[in-house]
Parts: structure tokens; sequence; C-alpha cells
């Protein structure tokens, strides 16, 4: 006998949804948590719920084919006495050679070479191949100090001092043994094939006194000549910023929740850290009441896809912006293409469930020689330079319709928002009204 009511179908549980059963049944079943890469799959305010406003009566507009609008941005000028110059400010961040194969890394050096813009290592050091084809290389410098050297720090055009990734604020790096090769091996100085779980903080750091000090070394061990970056992952944005720049930094890298890594537990992805939106304002902010906004650049990542996110960025205050996902995507990973092979792996193209695991169909996350062999990286740097040509000139479109002939012209008051929470979040007001909740102080 039944005791469901026969007038209504049987009602699932918002809270206890498949996903959610399905995930403390897997807990269950194995004891382990889960490991995956990218970022945050959950929907949070994002650039989509910003809109420009465009010229009207009231703003004049650049007529696209015969006014110039200005991509250049120069990063690094507060004190490198070789500050550097992009074309456009859309960056590569940093991957690590280990979660992505030489050929990715090659793709995306010579991908950004060609739009005029930089790329950077990532845990693990540079390699050649990386430097050979990167016109603008910045060398990251983190808590695992895997593969660091005064030589490399000497031979990149830039240092950027990693405290954080918005992906996991607080969390250490982490590379799953089948993706640990001899040459990972080698250049990490760790036993091959056995889980790295990386630090989570500088070794010889208790606080932000210790973050001047070592960018002072940073400085003296390149002559003063190199940009010092710190990255941070979102989570206190308007103090980290100021004390970031308190420390001597040149740049100041900010980087969302929704930012990608290759390797990360679920739980953390999906609860730690904020969303790239709410971060950019308080660190403007913080860089304006210290007088540093243009002086001490702002670059943001996390989540960023197209020309318009590049723009709604710089209009809410950043300098440049640095793309992770969507390089990957642009030299051909997760391609629709290799769904035969995702299948099989467990996943499906665009779910991007495969990184950690180092069997990555279309060569880039892997360390295996044969998959590895399947990304051509001229190619592969062809359709990176032609994505970041595209997003340049969306950016510009949209920067010309708002009047301005550069695009860090691009301003708050050139946005509305479309939700409260994004309204709240990038401080412009809610669409059809003159109304910011919560303005007032962060
Ligand atoms: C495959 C992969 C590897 C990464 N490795 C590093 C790393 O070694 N160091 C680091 O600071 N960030 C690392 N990140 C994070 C990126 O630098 C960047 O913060 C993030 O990808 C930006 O967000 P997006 O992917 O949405 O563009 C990695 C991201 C990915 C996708």
């Amino acid at each position: 006998m039944s005791y469901h009511n026969p007038y209504t179908p049987p009602r699932k549980s918002a809270t206890f949804d498949d996903y959610t059963l399905a995930e403390i049944r897997r807990a269950a079943a194995t004891g382990i948590y889960d490991i995956r890469g990218a970022g945050t799959k959950r929907k949070v305010p994002h650039f989509d719920d910003l809109l420009f406003l465009g010229a009207s009566i009231s703003r004049y507009p650049l007529e696209g084919y015969r006014e110039k609008c200005d991509t250049t941005v120069v990063l690094g000028s507060r004190f490198a006495k070789k500050p550097i110059t992009l074309k456009t400010p859309i960056t590569i961040a940093g991957m690590s050679f280990g979660a992505l194969s030489g050929n990715a890394k090659e793709a995306l050096g010579r991908g950004a070479t060609i739009a005029g813009t930089s790329t950077t290592t990532g845990d693990g050091g540079m390699t050649d191949e990386e430097r050979g084809h990167s016109q603008t290389l910045v060398y990251q410098y983190l808590p695992s100090r895997y593969g660091m050297n005064p030589r490399d720090l000497r031979r990149a055009d830039a240092i950027e001092v990693v405290v954080g990734q918005g992906a996991k604020p607080g969390g250490g790096g982490m590379l799953l043994g089948q993706k640990i090769s001899d040459r990972v091996a080698n250049m990490r100085n760790l036993p091959k094939g056995i889980d790295q779980r990386s630090a989570c903080r500088h070794p010889d750091w208790t606080g932000p006194d210790d973050l001047e000090i070592k960018i002072m070394e940073l400085r003296e061990i390149t002559d003063w000549e190199k940009p010092i970056y710190v990255k941070v992952g979102g989570a206190r944005p308007y103090y980290d910023t100021a004390l970031a720049v308190k420390a001597g930094a040149d740049v100041v890298v900010l980087d969302g929740m929704q930012g990608g890594t290759a390797a990360t537990q679920d739980v953390f992805i999906e609860n730690v850290g904020m969303p790239t939106l709410a971060c950019i304002r308080p660190a403007v902010q913080a860089l304006q009441d210290l007088d540093m906004h243009r002086k001490v650049q702002l670059i943001i990542s996390g989540g960023i896809r197209s020309g318009a996110d590049v723009a709604k960025a710089l209009a809410l205050g950043a300098d440049a912006v640095a793309i992770g996902t969507a390089a990957l995507v642009a030299i051909g990973d997760n391609d629709p293409h290799w769904e035969e092979e995702y299948q099989k792996l467990g996943t499906t193209a665009g779910a991007y469930d495969d990184w950690h695991d180092g069997k990555d169909p279309a060569g880039i996350t892997t360390q295996d020689p044969e998959l590895a062999k399947r990304l051509d990286p001229v190619a592969a740097g062809r359709r990176l330079a032609n994505y970041l040509k595209v997003m340049t000139l969306e950016a510009q479109t949209i920067a010309r319709a708002c009047g301005k002939n550069h695009l860090h012209n691009l301003e708050p008051e050139d946005l509305v928002a479309l939700t409260i929470e994004a309204s709240a979040m990038a401080q412009v007001p809610l669409a059809g009204t003159n109304w910011i909740p919560g303005k007032g102080g962060f």
C-alpha cells in the first residue's frame, strides 16, 4: 500500500538534491574527498550581472574605424627599472609545468607572444621551452619553492610572489602522482609517481613584514630591474591589497573564487573565497585610499571569458586581467572532439573533471608523452593568439561605444547592475535606479 497522496507527484528536496545524494554515497563508498580541477561550478554573481550603458546624448561615442582606442598597459612602473609593456591588458595566468604538458606551455608562450602579452610559469619552476617561446615571462615564486633558483629569477621579465589562489585561498598546491614524471620530479626534487601536496604558506614568513623583506631580497637579486607582483586569492581584498602595497609590490594580482586550479578538493573550491566580482571594488578602494591606484597596477582573474568581461573588470578599476581556463580551452582543452575519450575517463567535455588525472585526451593537462604529442604547439599557439585578439577587439568595441580612447578610461559610471547582489558587490547602480545597496564602506 502506498502512503503517497495520489494528487501530487513525489517531490525531491532542494537541500538534498540528486547531486548531493550522489556525493554522500560517493564519500560513503570511497572514504576520500573529491579532488578535481577548474574553479567553482556553482553560480555566483559575476560580470554577466553587469551591463554597459553606452553613449547617448550625454556621452559621445568614438567611431570604430577611424578613432583610436588604445589597449596598451604598462606593469611595474612603481619601482622596477624595467617595467613591462603589453599590447593588450589580457595576460596568461600562472599554470605549472606538471599540471600542464611541455607542449601546452609552449603553445601558451607562442600565442601570448603573437598577441603581445605575457605568460606566467607556475608551481614547479621554469622550463627552457616556455622561456624560449615567451617574449614576456613572469616567474612565480611560490610557498613550495619547487624549481626555484636565482638564475631563473634573473632570466624572467617579472616575478610574481604567490601568496594564494582564488580557487583555494589558504590552501597549497596539489599534483597527483600520475603526473609526476621523471622530468617533473627532477625539477621539483621529489620522488616520481607520489602525490605532491605543496605548502600553503611561505616557509620563511610569519606575517606581512616578512613579505616586505622577501620583496627586498628579490629586488636585490634582480638588480631592481624586474617588476614584482604579489598574487592573492580573493578573501580579504581590501586588506590584502593594502598590505601588498605596503610591502612594496609593483603589481597586485587578485584571483577570485571562479579562478581555475589544476587540482584541489571540491569542498575547498566550492566553499572558500569570494566571487571575482566582489573582490575588485575593495581592492581598488585600498589602492585609492593609499593614493596608489594606477601607480601599483591591479590584475584581476577568475572566470574571465570574453572582451566584455575584460572591459567590465577594467571599468571597475583593474589595469589588466589574467586568464587560465579560457586559455586552455582556446588551445583545445575539453574540446567535444575528444568526447568519446572523456566519457571513458568518467567525465564529459566541458566538465573539467579530468585535469588532476593526467590522462587528458587533448594532450594539455598530462605528462603522458603519447597524449602530449596530440597537441601541436604551433597551431594551438595560433588559436590562443586569435582568441586574445578577439577579446581585445571586443573590449575596444565596448570602450568606443562608451566614448573612451583607452580601455583604462572605462569607469564604474559606464556600468549598471542587473541584480541587487551584483549592484552591492560592484558598487554600481541597479539598472534603472540610482541606488547602490550598502554604499558607504566595506
Ligand atoms: C591547470 C591550472 C594550473 C594552475 N597552476 C597554478 C600555479 O601553478 N600557480 C598559481 O598561482 N596559480 C595556478 N593556477 C591558477 C591560475 O593562475 C589563475 O589564477 C586562474 O586560472 C584564473 O582563473 P580562470 O581559470 O578562471 O581564468 C592554475 C590554474 C589552472 C587552470
